[in-house]
């Protein structure tokens, strides 16, 4: 990891979107994010399983926290739809009201496990990929940054990225390549934008439902064999653990702008 820059401090009121907080990492976030907030805080949590939503607001929810969620399908959203969601979670309030603006794009998905890499052709299939993965994740970003354009300085991004962002692996051409252009558009940003805190965490191997998905789906035996291996040895990480790093290298401000840090990184 870098070496330090300034600590990020949420012990004011912030507005925080956390992106497929229904389950899995994304609700682990959620909970650890919501501890860090200050008094007057606001929390909205996007994925399109509602009741799931409601159980990880209820664990977030606190004096000091007001949560919403929205379900959504975040893969056809449209623009608008987006801005109207991320508005109607302000509820009144203006962005100059908090000291800061914290998105998690966590949301993610695998992709089709079941097809050699040299023999991808389903392009619409692909396409869809992208939409969840890589295009909507730029629009929601997109106009969370519209909505805080008068005090863009305030933003702080945090994109859920994956070893698979920057080291193939076999079996899973759909997830790396879509992981590595996300990574990729949050590191230019950072580029351009040096007074937004932009962060690339990933999360090690996590005990969530996409483990379980990979050894139902994946037809590359070294795959199987890797995610079989994480499982039954018990190398798996809990969902809260890597949520509370992640928390942590973001709360230290100790990462370069766009900077990917990863679980296993010494800090
Ligand atoms: N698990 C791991 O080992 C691991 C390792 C490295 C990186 N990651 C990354 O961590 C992130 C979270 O993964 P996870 O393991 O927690 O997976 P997960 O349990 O499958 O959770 C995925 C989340 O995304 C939401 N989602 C999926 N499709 C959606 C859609 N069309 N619209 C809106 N929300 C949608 C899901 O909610 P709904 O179904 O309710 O919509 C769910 O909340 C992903 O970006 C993943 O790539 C995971």
């Amino acid at each position: 990891m870098a070496s330090s820059s300034s600590n990020i401090d949420l012990s004011g009121p912030s507005f925080c979107v956390v992106s497929g907080a229904s389950q899995g990492i994304g609700r682990a976030i959620a909970v650890e994010v919501a501890k860090c907030l200050g008094p007057n805080s606001l929390m909205l949590l996007l994925a399109r399983k509602k009741q799931e939503l409601a159980v990880t607001a209820s664990l977030c929810e606190s004096e000091k926290v007001k949560v919403t969620y929205n379900s959504v399908d975040l893969s056809t959203a449209s623009e608008e739809q987006m801005m109207d969601i991320l508005k109607q979670a302000l509820s009144g309030r203006k962005v100059t009201d908090f000291e800061t603006g914290l998105i998690f794009h966590n949301v993610g998905s695998l992709g089709n496990l079941a097809v050699e890499t040299a023999r991808m052709e389903n392009i619409p299939e692909l396409r869809k990929y992208y939409d969840l993965n890589v295009f909507k994740v730029i629009s929601l970003n997109t106009q969370f940054l519209k909505l805080f354009e008068e005090v863009e300085d305030r933003v702080v991004i945090v994109n859920i990225t994956s070893l698979c962002a920057i080291k193939p692996m076999g079996g899973m051409a759909y997830y790396c390549s879509g992981k590595a252009a996300r990574e990729m558009y949050f590191r230019v940003l950072a580029e351009e934008k040096k007074h937004i805190k932009v962060l690339n965490y990933s999360p090690g191997p996590v005990e969530t439902a996409m483990i379980d998905n990979v050894l139902e789906e994946a037809i590359n035996d070294n795959l199987r064999d890797v995610f079989t291996s994480f499982k039954n040895q018990g190398t798996l990480l809990k969902p809260e653990v890597t949520a509370k790093k992640c928390m942590k290298v973001l709360l230290s401000g100790k990462f370069l702008p766009g900077e990917h840090v990863d679980y296993f990184d010494d800090e």
